[in-house]
């Protein structure tokens, strides 16, 4: 029985790097393409199997709760205006899964808002998906699947998603020291935003996790890090000090797709728009025409 049933997604960062765009709506609620980021997230969780998905949410974070409210009057006006087109759309309501949501009531970093889920998740292993990243275009990735399955085999404490990232970006990310070779490694250690000098690979933490529940213990003991915050990368690095196992896995094709700053959300809504079935090809051409009539 190698699943995982719960999942939890934290939402509550104020997202101050997309400000103004986040002055009144949450970033996970911006939309890439046709839909909003965190629709994607939950899409994903969905397709590998997770039956209940709690959010840890914060202030001004409200029109993520409603938009994965039963809609029935909005579904039954589009029946009958026959727009069926439009019905399929809504198949992600319809998706078995139950939402939670509770609040993080201080903005005490990542880590603090992975312990808010504690109470509700008890003594199972469970999925961390950040609510602001989409892991592949239209998050068409087993990333997390394969990461379950390394978890039962290996009898790890955490399983953590690498990407490989440009030696000079890493300072910007939670970065491993790799123990064994290979894309699926046992971790020697993980180290939070590295001088470019110090850092012991290129491969950035990459938004998704799976944790046995011994990671609550580990994040009790974290003390606050730079600017105050409990940072999720302290706790694991604990886990490995007690000798715990941490395994990582790379990214094969896909990417992840951070909606944190503005360079990679205009990266990510292009891309996901030129993807696009109907709009896709035009765009490409107007995009194209853009350029051309830039450089000329
Ligand atoms: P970030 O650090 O990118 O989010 O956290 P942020 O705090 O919104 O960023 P800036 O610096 O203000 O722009 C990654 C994920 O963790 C969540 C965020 O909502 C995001 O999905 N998060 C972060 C929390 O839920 N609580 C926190 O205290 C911090």
């Amino acid at each position: 029985m190698k699943e995982i049933n719960i999942a939890v997604v934290p939402v509550a960062g104020m997202g101050t790097r997309l400000l103004p765009a986040t002055k009144s709506q949450p970033k996970e609620m911006l939309l890439v393409g046709r839909k909003p980021v965190v629709q994607y997230v939950v899409e994903e969780m969905t397709r590998v199997g997770i039956k209940r998905l709690l959010f840890i949410t914060g202030a001004g974070k409200t029109s993520i709760e409603n938009y994965f409210d039963l809609n029935n009057e909005l579904i039954q006006s589009l029946r009958e205006a026959g727009k069926e087109d439009l019905l399929a759309e809504f198949e992600f309501e319809r998706a078995p899964m139950q939402y939670f949501y509770t609040r993080q009531r201080q903005l005490l970093g990542l880590g603090h808002a992975v312990l808010c889920a504690h109470p509700f998740v008890g003594a199972q292993p469970f999925v961390v998906a950040l609510g602001d990243s989409i892991i592949g275009v239209n998050a068409q990735s087993d990333i997390v699947q394969r990461m379950i399955e390394c978890f039962w085999d290996t009898r790890a404490d955490a399983v953590v998603a690498f990407e490989e990232v440009a030696r000079d970006e890493v300072y910007h990310y939670g970065i491993a020291k790799p123990k064994t070779p290979g894309d699926v490694f046992e971790i020697a250690d993980v180290i939070e935003k590295p001088n470019v000098a110090e850092a012991p690979s290129n491969l950035a933490i990459a938004a998704r996790y799976v944790f046995a529940p011994t990671i609550f213990e580990a994040l009790q003991r974290t003390k606050p890090g730079k600017n105050g915050e409990i940072q999720l990368t302290d706790a694991i690095r604990l886990l490995l000090q007690d000798g715990r196992k941490v395994f990582g896995m790379t990214l094969r094709n896909e990417r992840r797709y951070d909606i944190g700053n503005f360079d990679s959300y205009f990266r990510a809504f292009v891309e996901f728009a030129l993807a696009d079935e109907k709009y896709g090809a035009g765009l490409r051409e107007y995009v194209k025409a853009l350029i051309n009539g830039h450089s000329s």
